[in-house]
Protein backbone atom coordinates (compact mmCIF):
# COMPACT_ATOMS: atom_id res chain seq x y z
CA UNK A 1 0.00 0.00 0.00
CA UNK A 2 1.28 3.58 -0.73
CA UNK A 3 0.45 5.68 2.24
CA UNK A 4 -0.23 9.12 1.68
CA UNK A 5 1.92 10.94 4.06
CA UNK A 6 1.45 14.46 5.13
CA UNK A 7 3.99 16.88 4.08
CA UNK A 8 4.84 17.31 7.95
CA UNK A 9 6.84 14.16 8.17
CA UNK A 10 9.78 14.71 5.62
CA UNK A 11 12.32 16.46 7.77
CA UNK A 12 15.69 15.57 6.67
CA UNK A 13 17.23 15.12 10.20
CA UNK A 14 14.34 13.18 11.91
CA UNK A 15 16.35 9.88 10.21
CA UNK A 16 19.22 10.93 12.13
CA UNK A 17 17.81 11.43 15.41
CA UNK A 18 16.02 8.24 14.98
CA UNK A 19 19.40 6.30 14.33
CA UNK A 20 21.11 8.32 17.27
CA UNK A 21 18.52 7.40 19.82
CA UNK A 22 19.61 3.70 18.68
CA UNK A 23 23.23 4.06 19.22
CA UNK A 24 22.95 5.54 22.08
CA UNK A 25 21.19 2.67 23.93
CA UNK A 26 23.39 0.03 21.97
CA UNK A 27 24.63 -2.06 24.94
CA UNK A 28 27.55 -3.88 23.52
CA UNK A 29 28.95 -0.34 21.85
CA UNK A 30 31.54 2.02 23.75
CA UNK A 31 29.39 5.06 22.87
CA UNK A 32 29.90 8.36 22.25
CA UNK A 33 26.90 9.31 20.78
CA UNK A 34 23.96 9.77 23.76
CA UNK A 35 23.76 13.47 24.97
CA UNK A 36 21.99 12.20 28.07
CA UNK A 37 23.58 11.53 31.69
CA UNK A 38 24.77 7.98 32.67
CA UNK A 39 22.07 6.02 34.27
CA UNK A 40 24.14 5.18 37.46
CA UNK A 41 23.76 9.03 38.61
CA UNK A 42 20.35 9.10 38.68
CA UNK A 43 18.86 10.22 42.38
CA UNK A 44 17.05 7.23 43.06
CA UNK A 45 16.65 6.92 46.64
CA UNK A 46 15.94 10.40 46.57
CA UNK A 47 13.02 9.62 44.55
CA UNK A 48 12.08 6.66 46.21
CA UNK A 49 11.80 8.13 49.66
CA UNK A 50 9.83 11.30 48.08
CA UNK A 51 7.12 9.02 46.51
CA UNK A 52 7.20 6.71 49.81
CA UNK A 53 6.59 9.30 51.85
CA UNK A 54 4.01 11.68 50.14
CA UNK A 55 0.57 11.70 51.57
CA UNK A 56 -1.82 10.14 49.99
CA UNK A 57 -3.86 13.13 48.49
CA UNK A 58 -1.01 14.25 46.34
CA UNK A 59 -0.25 10.23 45.38
CA UNK A 60 -3.66 10.48 43.89
CA UNK A 61 -3.18 13.98 42.20
CA UNK A 62 -0.07 12.23 40.75
CA UNK A 63 -2.29 9.83 38.64
CA UNK A 64 -4.49 12.96 37.19
CA UNK A 65 -4.83 15.44 34.53
CA UNK A 66 -3.30 18.82 36.13
CA UNK A 67 -4.17 21.79 34.31
CA UNK A 68 -2.27 22.79 31.07
CA UNK A 69 -0.02 25.87 32.41
CA UNK A 70 1.63 23.19 34.61
CA UNK A 71 1.08 22.28 38.56
CA UNK A 72 0.72 24.97 40.26
CA UNK A 73 2.80 24.06 43.36
CA UNK A 74 5.32 23.39 40.69
CA UNK A 75 5.20 26.51 38.40
CA UNK A 76 5.40 28.24 41.79
CA UNK A 77 8.71 26.35 42.63
CA UNK A 78 10.38 27.10 39.42
CA UNK A 79 9.34 30.60 38.97
CA UNK A 80 11.24 30.78 42.56
CA UNK A 81 14.24 29.13 41.44
CA UNK A 82 14.50 31.26 37.59
CA UNK A 83 13.98 34.54 39.96
CA UNK A 84 16.76 33.44 42.23
CA UNK A 85 18.83 32.96 38.94
CA UNK A 86 18.12 36.35 37.82
CA UNK A 87 15.45 35.70 35.50
CA UNK A 88 12.79 38.37 35.21
CA UNK A 89 9.81 36.10 35.99
CA UNK A 90 7.44 39.01 37.23
CA UNK A 91 7.18 40.14 33.35
CA UNK A 92 7.03 37.24 31.92
CA UNK A 93 4.73 33.92 32.24
CA UNK A 94 5.78 29.89 32.67
CA UNK A 95 4.46 27.44 30.98
CA UNK A 96 5.30 23.57 31.73
CA UNK A 97 6.01 21.45 28.98
CA UNK A 98 6.80 17.86 28.27
CA UNK A 99 10.77 18.46 27.52
CA UNK A 100 11.84 21.62 26.31
CA UNK A 101 12.17 19.89 22.81
CA UNK A 102 7.89 20.45 23.03
CA UNK A 103 8.50 24.11 23.76
CA UNK A 104 11.02 24.35 21.13
CA UNK A 105 7.92 22.52 19.45
CA UNK A 106 5.14 24.66 20.90
CA UNK A 107 6.55 27.95 19.71
CA UNK A 108 6.89 26.74 16.05
CA UNK A 109 3.49 26.16 15.69
CA UNK A 110 3.19 29.45 17.39
CA UNK A 111 4.83 31.33 15.08
CA UNK A 112 5.56 29.74 11.90
CA UNK A 113 3.93 28.87 8.70
CA UNK A 114 5.18 26.99 5.63
CA UNK A 115 8.50 29.12 4.19
CA UNK A 116 8.93 31.32 6.72
CA UNK A 117 12.40 31.55 7.74
CA UNK A 118 14.13 30.62 11.16
CA UNK A 119 17.57 31.63 12.12
CA UNK A 120 19.89 28.95 13.75
CA UNK A 121 23.46 28.25 14.68
CA UNK A 122 25.35 26.04 12.46
CA UNK A 123 26.09 23.71 14.14
CA UNK A 124 22.67 23.23 15.66
CA UNK A 125 21.03 20.86 18.32
CA UNK A 126 19.54 18.14 16.02
CA UNK A 127 16.25 17.96 17.75
CA UNK A 128 15.06 21.55 17.41
CA UNK A 129 16.64 21.27 13.21
CA UNK A 130 13.70 18.29 12.98
CA UNK A 131 11.20 20.20 14.49
CA UNK A 132 11.73 23.46 12.60
CA UNK A 133 11.87 20.96 9.43
CA UNK A 134 8.68 19.53 10.44
CA UNK A 135 6.85 22.69 10.21
CA UNK A 136 8.00 23.17 7.18
CA UNK A 137 10.57 26.48 8.12
CA UNK A 138 13.43 27.70 5.90
CA UNK A 139 16.27 27.26 7.83
CA UNK A 140 19.12 29.28 7.60
CA UNK A 141 22.65 28.42 9.72
CA UNK A 142 25.17 31.27 10.88
CA UNK A 143 28.41 29.69 11.97
CA UNK A 144 29.86 29.74 15.34
CA UNK A 145 33.35 30.35 16.85
CA UNK A 146 34.65 29.66 20.01
CA UNK A 147 32.92 32.65 21.44
CA UNK A 148 29.45 32.11 19.86
CA UNK A 149 27.90 33.49 16.93
CA UNK A 150 29.52 34.99 14.58
CA UNK A 151 28.18 38.49 14.78
CA UNK A 152 28.88 39.85 11.08
CA UNK A 153 27.53 37.12 9.30
CA UNK A 154 24.28 37.05 11.28
CA UNK A 155 24.25 41.22 10.29
CA UNK A 156 24.88 39.91 6.66
CA UNK A 157 22.29 37.42 6.77
CA UNK A 158 19.74 39.73 7.98
CA UNK A 159 20.54 42.91 5.75
CA UNK A 160 20.14 40.13 3.02
CA UNK A 161 17.13 38.40 3.61
CA UNK A 162 14.07 39.86 1.85
CA UNK A 163 12.24 38.20 4.00
CA UNK A 164 12.02 39.23 8.27
CA UNK A 165 13.11 35.61 10.00
CA UNK A 166 10.69 34.57 12.73
CA UNK A 167 12.94 33.89 15.26
CA UNK A 168 16.91 33.03 16.13
CA UNK A 169 17.40 29.71 18.11
CA UNK A 170 20.39 29.98 20.32
CA UNK A 171 22.22 27.68 23.12
CA UNK A 172 24.11 29.65 24.16
CA UNK A 173 25.31 28.02 27.30
CA UNK A 174 27.47 24.36 27.14
CA UNK A 175 26.65 24.44 23.04
CA UNK A 176 25.18 21.07 21.54
CA UNK A 177 26.64 19.51 19.85
CA UNK A 178 29.99 22.71 19.94
CA UNK A 179 30.60 22.88 23.49
CA UNK A 180 31.62 26.37 23.85
CA UNK A 181 29.50 29.22 25.86
CA UNK A 182 28.87 32.45 24.53
CA UNK A 183 31.18 35.24 25.83
CA UNK A 184 29.17 37.98 28.06
CA UNK A 185 30.43 40.25 25.21
CA UNK A 186 29.26 38.34 22.21
CA UNK A 187 25.54 37.56 24.11
CA UNK A 188 25.39 41.54 24.19
CA UNK A 189 26.41 41.75 20.39
CA UNK A 190 23.52 39.36 19.73
CA UNK A 191 21.13 41.16 21.81
CA UNK A 192 22.26 44.47 19.52
CA UNK A 193 22.19 43.01 16.09
CA UNK A 194 18.42 41.73 17.10
CA UNK A 195 17.21 45.12 18.73
CA UNK A 196 14.56 46.67 16.58
CA UNK A 197 14.41 43.69 14.10
CA UNK A 198 11.11 42.07 15.57
CA UNK A 199 13.72 38.66 15.41
CA UNK A 200 12.62 36.87 18.65
CA UNK A 201 14.91 35.36 20.12
CA UNK A 202 14.76 31.56 21.26
CA UNK A 203 17.26 31.13 24.45
CA UNK A 204 17.68 27.51 24.74
CA UNK A 205 19.24 26.88 28.17
CA UNK A 206 19.14 23.02 28.22
CA UNK A 207 22.84 22.97 30.35
CA UNK A 208 23.64 26.16 31.84
CA UNK A 209 23.67 24.47 35.57
CA UNK A 210 26.38 22.07 34.21
CA UNK A 211 29.41 24.56 35.10
CA UNK A 212 32.84 22.84 36.15
CA UNK A 213 33.93 25.69 37.55
CA UNK A 214 31.93 27.79 40.07
CA UNK A 215 34.49 30.91 39.46
CA UNK A 216 32.73 30.61 35.77
CA UNK A 217 29.02 30.62 36.96
CA UNK A 218 28.58 34.32 35.87
CA UNK A 219 29.20 33.46 32.44
CA UNK A 220 26.08 31.50 31.99
CA UNK A 221 23.35 34.41 32.88
CA UNK A 222 21.00 33.92 30.27
CA UNK A 223 20.19 37.11 27.50
CA UNK A 224 16.94 37.06 28.82
CA UNK A 225 17.87 38.59 32.25
CA UNK A 226 20.23 41.38 30.88
CA UNK A 227 16.66 43.27 30.39
CA UNK A 228 17.38 44.26 26.56
CA UNK A 229 14.01 46.56 25.77
CA UNK A 230 14.19 45.71 22.62
CA UNK A 231 14.05 41.93 22.20
CA UNK A 232 11.49 39.48 22.34
CA UNK A 233 13.08 37.04 23.87
CA UNK A 234 11.60 33.25 24.55
CA UNK A 235 13.19 31.53 27.46
CA UNK A 236 13.43 27.35 27.58
CA UNK A 237 14.63 25.03 30.49
CA UNK A 238 15.20 21.42 30.98
CA UNK A 239 15.59 18.92 33.56
CA UNK A 240 16.50 16.50 31.21
CA UNK A 241 20.23 16.72 31.85
CA UNK A 242 19.72 17.35 35.72
CA UNK A 243 17.05 14.90 36.97
CA UNK A 244 16.77 12.94 33.66
CA UNK A 245 15.58 13.03 30.48
CA UNK A 246 12.86 10.20 31.49
CA UNK A 247 11.18 12.77 33.58
CA UNK A 248 10.19 14.71 30.34
CA UNK A 249 9.94 18.31 32.17
CA UNK A 250 10.91 21.21 30.46
CA UNK A 251 9.42 24.94 30.16
CA UNK A 252 9.01 28.13 28.70
CA UNK A 253 9.29 31.94 30.21
CA UNK A 254 7.85 34.51 27.83
CA UNK A 255 5.53 37.49 27.78
CA UNK A 256 1.93 36.99 28.90
CA UNK A 257 0.82 37.16 25.24
CA UNK A 258 2.99 34.37 23.78
CA UNK A 259 2.04 32.48 26.91
CA UNK A 260 -1.37 32.79 26.05
CA UNK A 261 -1.61 31.19 22.74
CA UNK A 262 1.57 28.74 23.50
CA UNK A 263 -0.94 27.13 25.89
CA UNK A 264 -3.72 27.02 23.53
CA UNK A 265 -1.30 24.89 21.34
CA UNK A 266 0.07 22.60 24.41
CA UNK A 267 -3.75 21.75 25.02
CA UNK A 268 -3.85 20.36 21.29
CA UNK A 269 -1.06 18.49 21.82
CA UNK A 270 -0.94 16.74 25.08
CA UNK A 271 -3.24 18.98 27.59
CA UNK A 272 -0.99 18.65 30.28
CA UNK A 273 2.50 17.54 31.24
CA UNK A 274 2.93 14.21 33.81
CA UNK A 275 1.18 15.61 37.08
CA UNK A 276 3.26 12.22 38.25
CA UNK A 277 6.50 14.18 36.91
CA UNK A 278 5.55 17.36 37.96
CA UNK A 279 4.87 16.57 41.52
CA UNK A 280 8.16 14.46 42.31
CA UNK A 281 10.15 17.07 40.54
CA UNK A 282 8.30 19.52 42.73
CA UNK A 283 8.84 17.99 45.87
CA UNK A 284 13.03 17.18 45.26
CA UNK A 285 12.87 20.83 45.00
CA UNK A 286 11.23 22.04 47.64
CA UNK A 287 12.60 19.60 49.64
CA UNK A 288 16.31 20.71 49.15
CA UNK A 289 17.34 18.36 47.39
CA UNK A 290 17.96 20.03 43.86
CA UNK A 291 21.38 22.11 45.09
CA UNK A 292 23.29 19.32 46.31
CA UNK A 293 22.45 17.00 43.67
CA UNK A 294 23.82 19.42 40.97
CA UNK A 295 26.73 20.32 43.38
CA UNK A 296 27.43 16.18 42.80
CA UNK A 297 26.62 16.57 39.31
CA UNK A 298 28.88 18.92 38.56
CA UNK A 299 31.84 17.33 40.11
CA UNK A 300 30.75 13.75 38.50
CA UNK A 301 30.73 15.76 34.68
CA UNK A 302 34.17 17.60 35.18
CA UNK A 303 35.71 14.56 36.24
CA UNK A 304 34.22 12.79 33.28
CA UNK A 305 35.83 16.28 31.19
CA UNK A 306 39.08 16.40 32.76
CA UNK A 307 39.49 12.41 31.77
CA UNK A 308 38.37 12.63 28.03
CA UNK A 309 40.70 15.98 27.23
CA UNK A 310 43.46 13.99 28.76
CA UNK A 311 43.28 11.27 27.01
CA UNK A 312 42.71 13.67 23.52
CA UNK A 313 45.86 15.02 24.14
CA UNK A 314 47.53 11.46 24.81
CA UNK A 315 46.28 9.99 21.82
CA UNK A 316 44.65 12.09 18.67
CA UNK A 317 46.75 13.43 16.43
CA UNK A 318 48.13 16.43 16.14
CA UNK A 319 45.88 17.40 13.14
CA UNK A 320 42.91 16.80 15.81
CA UNK A 321 41.81 20.16 17.35
CA UNK A 322 39.30 20.79 19.63
CA UNK A 323 37.78 23.38 22.13
CA UNK A 324 38.14 22.20 26.00
CA UNK A 325 34.74 22.75 27.23
CA UNK A 326 33.99 24.22 30.48
CA UNK A 327 30.75 22.61 31.29
CA UNK A 328 28.09 20.54 29.53
CA UNK A 329 28.11 17.23 27.96
CA UNK A 330 30.30 17.52 24.56
CA UNK A 331 33.59 18.27 23.19
CA UNK A 332 33.51 19.14 19.69
CA UNK A 333 36.63 18.15 17.51
CA UNK A 334 37.38 19.45 14.19
CA UNK A 335 38.91 17.25 11.61
CA UNK A 336 41.28 18.34 8.82
CA UNK A 337 39.60 19.72 5.45
CA UNK A 338 40.68 16.36 3.53
CA UNK A 339 38.72 14.15 5.83
CA UNK A 340 34.64 13.65 6.13
CA UNK A 341 33.63 12.51 10.10
CA UNK A 342 31.13 10.19 8.31
CA UNK A 343 34.29 8.39 6.62
CA UNK A 344 35.91 8.19 10.09
CA UNK A 345 31.91 7.17 11.59
CA UNK A 346 31.98 4.32 9.19
CA UNK A 347 35.45 2.82 10.42
CA UNK A 348 35.21 3.18 13.61
CA UNK A 349 31.74 1.65 14.14
CA UNK A 350 33.56 -1.48 12.93
CA UNK A 351 35.69 -1.34 15.76
CA UNK A 352 33.28 -0.86 18.21
CA UNK A 353 33.27 3.67 18.38
CA UNK A 354 30.21 5.44 17.90
CA UNK A 355 29.61 9.27 18.35
CA UNK A 356 28.03 11.74 16.11
CA UNK A 357 28.92 13.06 12.99
CA UNK A 358 29.26 16.64 12.36
CA UNK A 359 26.82 16.70 9.19
CA UNK A 360 23.79 16.26 11.76
CA UNK A 361 23.66 19.13 13.24
CA UNK A 362 24.57 20.96 9.72
CA UNK A 363 20.83 22.69 8.98
CA UNK A 364 21.75 21.75 5.22
CA UNK A 365 23.01 18.49 6.23
CA UNK A 366 26.73 18.91 4.16
CA UNK A 367 29.65 20.02 6.47
CA UNK A 368 31.00 17.36 7.87
CA UNK A 369 34.28 18.29 8.97
CA UNK A 370 33.87 17.97 12.63
CA UNK A 371 31.95 15.28 14.98
CA UNK A 372 30.83 15.16 18.59
CA UNK A 373 31.55 13.26 21.80
CA UNK A 374 29.26 13.07 24.57
CA UNK A 375 31.66 12.34 28.10
CA UNK A 376 28.20 12.57 29.96
CA UNK A 377 26.65 9.02 29.32
CA UNK A 378 29.06 6.37 29.29
CA UNK A 379 30.76 4.25 32.07
CA UNK A 380 34.02 6.36 32.92
CA UNK A 381 36.77 3.37 32.67
CA UNK A 382 35.42 3.19 29.10
CA UNK A 383 36.77 6.82 28.18
CA UNK A 384 40.34 5.58 27.41
CA UNK A 385 39.47 2.79 25.73
CA UNK A 386 37.06 4.66 23.33
CA UNK A 387 39.45 7.53 22.66
CA UNK A 388 42.41 5.13 22.10
CA UNK A 389 40.02 3.64 19.16
CA UNK A 390 39.13 6.62 17.48
CA UNK A 391 42.44 8.02 17.00
CA UNK A 392 43.56 5.17 15.81
CA UNK A 393 40.87 5.05 13.34
CA UNK A 394 41.07 8.55 12.82
CA UNK A 395 44.78 8.07 11.84
CA UNK A 396 44.07 5.40 9.57
CA UNK A 397 41.35 7.56 7.52
CA UNK A 398 43.96 10.32 7.44
CA UNK A 399 46.13 8.21 5.61
CA UNK A 400 44.06 7.13 3.19
C1 LIG B 1 20.27 22.12 23.40
C2 LIG B 1 19.16 21.21 23.79
N1 LIG B 1 17.94 21.70 23.92
C3 LIG B 1 16.90 20.92 24.25
C4 LIG B 1 17.06 19.57 24.45
C5 LIG B 1 15.85 18.73 24.69
O1 LIG B 1 15.68 18.43 25.98
P1 LIG B 1 14.35 17.80 26.55
O2 LIG B 1 14.71 16.41 26.93
O3 LIG B 1 14.04 18.69 27.71
O4 LIG B 1 13.26 17.83 25.52
C6 LIG B 1 18.33 19.00 24.33
C7 LIG B 1 18.54 17.56 24.49
O5 LIG B 1 19.49 16.99 24.06
C8 LIG B 1 19.41 19.85 24.00
O6 LIG B 1 20.65 19.39 23.85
Amino acid sequence: MEYLFSHMVNSMHAEDVKLLMKQSSGKSMISFAGGMPNNDIFPLKQIDDIYNTLPDNLKKLCFQYGPTSGYPPFVNTINEYLKKKGLPVADNRLLITTGSLQAISIITQEFVNKGDIILTENPCFVGALTVFETYGAEIHGIPVDKDGIDIDALKQKIAGLKQTPKFLYVTPNYHNPAGIIYSPERKKALLEVLSGTGIILLEDDAYSELYFNEDEKHLTKPMISYEAKSVEIIYTGSFSKILGPGFRLGYMLSSPEINEKAESVKQALDACTSSFMQILANEFMVQGKLYPYLEFLRKEYAERKDMIQKYLVKYMPKEITWNEPKGGFYIWLKLPENIKSTDVFKESVKKGVVFVTGRTFDPMGRKDDCLRLSFSNMPKESIEEGVRILSETIKKVLIH
